[in-house]
């Protein structure tokens, strides 16, 4: 080896563990809270059973105690009955709560909407009224009327059609 070669090498070593700090900083800011890269957690029984009324939402846009209070109060969920056998409650709360996203919320009772949160509000604020009120979308939490691929869990831009 050259003299000063080892150094030169070591230098490239530290700019490529600099790098990948950097990269994985930035990764993480963006992976907040946002969930668009979801590497999709599935479980049939929840796919299934928190599928059949609208998507199955991904355990990630809500924090471990959402989960917990949703499915605590299944037989009154926002104006339905969406019970379910304590078996299936267990393995689909279980399944939630371990795929929570982490972002918390203000002290107080946990959020029920995903649609209520800050990151839903801010990721949405350029989507005008009229388009929130078009009859083709009817609620928010619709979030198939615009997210072509939400079955599969899939909510990147592309996927995105805004219904006229
Ligand atoms: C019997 C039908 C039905 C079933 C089954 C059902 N839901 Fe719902 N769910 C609803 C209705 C109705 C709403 C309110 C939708 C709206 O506001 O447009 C809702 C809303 C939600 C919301 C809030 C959406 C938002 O951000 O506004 C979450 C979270 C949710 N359900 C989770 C679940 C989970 C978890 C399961 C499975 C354990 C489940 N649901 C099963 C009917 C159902
Ligand atoms: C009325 C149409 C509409 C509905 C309904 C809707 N979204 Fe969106 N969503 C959008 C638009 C528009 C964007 C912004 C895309 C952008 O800024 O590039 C977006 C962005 C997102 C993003 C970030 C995607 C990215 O790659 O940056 C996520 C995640 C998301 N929405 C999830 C949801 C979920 C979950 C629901 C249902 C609870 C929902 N959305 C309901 C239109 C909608």
């Amino acid at each position: 080896m050259m003299p000063g070669t080892s150094r030169y090498l070591h230098a490239i070593a530290v700019a490529m563990l600099l790098m990948g700090t950097m990269m994985s900083f930035a990764h993480a800011d963006d992976d907040d809270d946002d969930g668009e890269r979801m590497p999709a957690a599935r479980n049939a029984l929840w796919q299934a059973e928190c599928g059949a009324c609208h998507v199955a939402y991904p355990p990630r846009l809500l924090p471990a105690e959402s989960w917990h209070a949703l499915m605590s109060g299944l037989d009154r969920h926002f104006g339905s009955d969406a019970s379910l056998a304590p078996a299936a409650e267990r393995e689909i709360g279980a399944f939630l709560e371990k795929n929570a996203g982490s972002n918390r919320h203000a002290a107080g009772k946990p959020i029920l909407r995903i649609t209520e949160t800050r990151w839903f509000q801010r990721e949405h604020d350029e989507v005008p009224e009229r388009t929130w009120k078009n009859p083709k979308v009817k609620s928010p939490a619709n979030c198939a009327a615009c997210h072509t691929q939400a079955e599969s869990g899939n909510y990147g831009e592309h996927g995105i059609r805004i219904p006229r």
